[in-house]
Order: C-alpha cells, then structure tokens, then sequence
C-alpha cells in the first residue's frame, strides 16, 4: 500500500517521513551550528524539562522579528511570565467553554457544509477546513467573521516567513521575516482598531477579556493584547485547517481504513490522532538550552538552539509499533502533535473538536472523497509544518 507521504511526495527531504530512522536520536548539524533532536523519549525530556530548554529562542537566532512582535507571545517566554500568560488565556478554553462552543462548530459546519451540496468536486480546504477555524476564532475574539478572506490573505504569507529555518539564515531569512511582518502589519492594526473600540464597549468577548486582562499584576498593553490575539488567530487556524485536510488525504491514501472509519464513526476521533501522528503540521519546535546538558550521550552545551523533530519521535519504533502505518485504532498514542510540557496547546481541545465535526460531516454528506490525480493537493513548503493548503476532492 502506497502512504500518503509516498504517494504526493510530501517534503522529499524529510527522510523521517519515509521510515528513514536517523542515525542517532540527538546529532549536531555542523553546518546551521544546531542540534537535532529525533527520538520520543527525548523530545519528551526536553519538552518537559523548561529550566534547561528555554523557550525563549530568539536570543539565539541569526535573525528575529522586532521586539514588539513578540511582546505578549506565550509561545516564546519561560516561567515566572509563561505562568501569568497562560493563566489568563486558560479561562477561553475550559471545558465548559469549549462545550458552549461545540454547539457553534456543530453549526458552522453544517452550513458550510450546505454550501457544497450537490457538488461532484470540492475544494476540502478553501470550502471547509479553512473557514470553519477561522470563523470560530474570529467569533471567540469578537472580530467579524466576515472579514476571512482578509485573514487568509494575512495568514499564509506570515505561516511561511516566519519559520524557523527563515530565521537562520541571515540574508534570505531576513528578508522573508522583513517582508512577513510587512504583510501582518494590516493585521495588527486591524486587531487594533478592534481592541481600542473594546476598551470603549466592553463586549462578551476575548477580546474584551484581553482588554481588560491582567498579567504579572498589571494590565496587558495594546501591543501585548493585539499580539496575543494576532497569535490565536494565525496559530490556530492555518494548523487547525491543515489537521482537517491531512486527515482526509490520510483516508485517502488508505481505502481499507477510510471504509473502516465510513463504517465505525467512533473511529473518527482516533483518525485525527492518527493523521497528528504522522503528519504534524508543526513538525519541529525550537528549544534554546539553558544550561550544559547531556541527551542520548551527548553533551549539548549551555546557549545551543535545538530542533526538536515532533514528526520523527511521532514514528520512533520503540514507541510505536509499525509507526508507517496509519491506524485510526491505534491506542495508545501519545503522539507530539500538540507537543508537551507547560507549552502545550492550548487550543488542542478546540482543534479537536473542530476536526471531529468536520470529518462526521464531510463522511455524512458524500458517499466518496478521493484526491484528484490532475489536480494534487498543494502543500506548505516550509520545511518545519506539514500540512495541505489546497485539497480538491471528487465526492461521487
Ligand atoms: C491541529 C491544530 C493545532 C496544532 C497541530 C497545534 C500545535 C501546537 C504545538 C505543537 C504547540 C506547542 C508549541 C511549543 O511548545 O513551542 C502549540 C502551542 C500553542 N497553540 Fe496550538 N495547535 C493547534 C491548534 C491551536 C488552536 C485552535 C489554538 C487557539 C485557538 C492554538 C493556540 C496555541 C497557543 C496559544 C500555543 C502556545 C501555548 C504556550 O506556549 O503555552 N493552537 N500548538
């Protein structure tokens, strides 16, 4: 049976998408001066162990967006300041909140859903799994959802420049993260305006809760405020519209097991895991050591930037048995696709639940979904996300 990495030739060079193991767990790159990191029992130290592996990485970058860029990102800071920020971005993301807004996802989806009716061919990502994310954050921030086709415009560009491999090389990356922020910054002030009129009208709203928010004991600033909002909505919905599509072309690539899921919906849940598994649309995270360390018998000195290939100890062999196999029913399978430690997602109840509606839906409404051979799906090309941007579909 052909992957579904084999059969759209997804990132070539990734060897650790093609059952290639490395040779060791932990290597030096002597040439971008880093250290790779493979294996699952690894990556799981390190994204537990935030003392020794910073997450603030920008101090060791050859090139970094403007400071002001990152004021306010969670994603970058170490405790004491993760704790504050996380806390009060946590109260979005409750059970409870998350069930109000399962009613809203269950909704949505049905009406884009209605929207594709009647069609021998869809477009799964421009139709569906690109709207139904950025709909619900935009309803969660407050901001019209109307406005998505202004988003989608902001997002791709901004996904792509600011890599982490953009950010280390100095002339070409510079330029790319130079021209990202260029293009995001219509975004930020569009998130501005927002906030400023929060301020005057308090709504119910996240945006309001950030206007009013408080971290470290004093109030967020506008700079603060607008980034985190820019972060929610950039983060959560390119990789939240990347899981949906990689779960369809995982399907796809997998008749036996898309006709066991068609025929056993409880399986629909562990097909999202799966598809996390094997094809993470964050497929490394950077870590910045804090100290001298030892990993795998190697002895990483203090201030090293380190890559963390989620997407390889997503198919380490002695964590997973036959780990090129996509099973749905696989259980365990504690995967890193939302990676680990105090940074875990914090939007992976919400992703989830999006993916599951989205998937009953489209297995609900059409009898086949098969990937059209002329016209492929498109893939992100940065090398640190896999995942599908364009994604047409016959449905008969
Ligand atoms: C399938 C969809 C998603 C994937 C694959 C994903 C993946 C990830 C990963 C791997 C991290 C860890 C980063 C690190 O340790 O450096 C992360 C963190 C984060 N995610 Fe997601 N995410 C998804 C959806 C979302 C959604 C829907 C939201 C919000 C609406 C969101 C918001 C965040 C935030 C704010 C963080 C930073 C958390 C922290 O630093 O404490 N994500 N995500």
């Amino acid at each position: 049976m052909t992957s579904v990495v084999h059969k759209w030739n997804v990132h070539p060079d990734h060897g650790w998408l093609r059952g290639k193991r490395p040779d060791a767990p932990v290597q030096f790159d002597e040439e971008q001066g880093l250290w790779n990191v493979y294996g699952h029992a690894e990556c799981r130290r390190m994204l537990n162990d935030h003392e020794t592996f910073s997450s603030n990485t920008a101090r060791l970058l050859p090139v970094t967006v403007e400071a002001a860029l990152l004021e306010g990102d969670l994603s970058q800071m170490d405790p004491p300041a993760h704790r504050d920020y996380r806390r009060l971005l946590s109260p979005a993301f409750t059970p409870r909140r998350l069930a109000a807004l399962e009613e809203r996802v269950a909704a949505l989806t049905g009406e884009l859903l209605d929207a594709m009716d009647g069609r021998s061919e869809i477009e799964a990502v421009a139709d569906l799994a690109y709207p139904l994310p950025v709909i619900v954050i935009a309803e969660l921030l407050g901001v019209p959802p109307s406005d998505r086709e202004m988003f989608r415009g902001w997002a791709d560009d901004v996904i792509e420049s600011f890599s982490g491999f953009s950010a280390l090389d100095e002339e070409e990356g510079g330029n790319d993260i130079r021209e990202g922020t260029e293009r995001m910054r219509p975004l930020l002030s569009y998130l501005a305006g927002h906030l400023a009129e929060r301020r005057r009208h308090p709504r119910e709203d996240l945006l309001t809760e950030l206007a009013l928010a408080e971290a470290g004991g004093r109030r967020l600033t506008d700079n603060e405020a607008v980034n985190i909002a820019n972060i929610l909505l950039i983060t959560g919905h390119i990789t939240t519209s990347m899981i949906l599509g990689n779960t369809v072309l995982c399907l796809d690539a997998d008749p036996e097991q898309a006709a066991r899921v068609r025929a056993d919906r409880s399986l629909v849940p562990g097909a999202v895991e799966e598809a996390l598994r094997v094809l993470p649309p964050a497929a490394v995270l950077t870590r910045a050591t804090n100290a001298d360390c030892e990993i795998a018998g190697q002895r990483i000195p203090k201030d090293q930037l380190v890559f963390l290939w989620l997407g390889a100890a997503n198919r380490d062999p002695s964590v997973f048995a036959a780990p090129e196999v996509f099973d749905p029913g696989r259980d365990p399978n504690p995967h890193f696709g939302f990676g680990g430690g105090i940074h875990f997602c914090i939007g992976a109840g919400l992703a989830r639940i999006e993916a599951r509606y989205a998937l009953n839906g489209l297995l609900d409404r059409f009898p086949a979904l098969r990937a059209v051979p002329d016209d492929p799906p498109v893939f992100f090309e940065t090398p640190d996300m896999v995942g599908v941007r364009k994604l047409p579909l016959h449905t008969v």
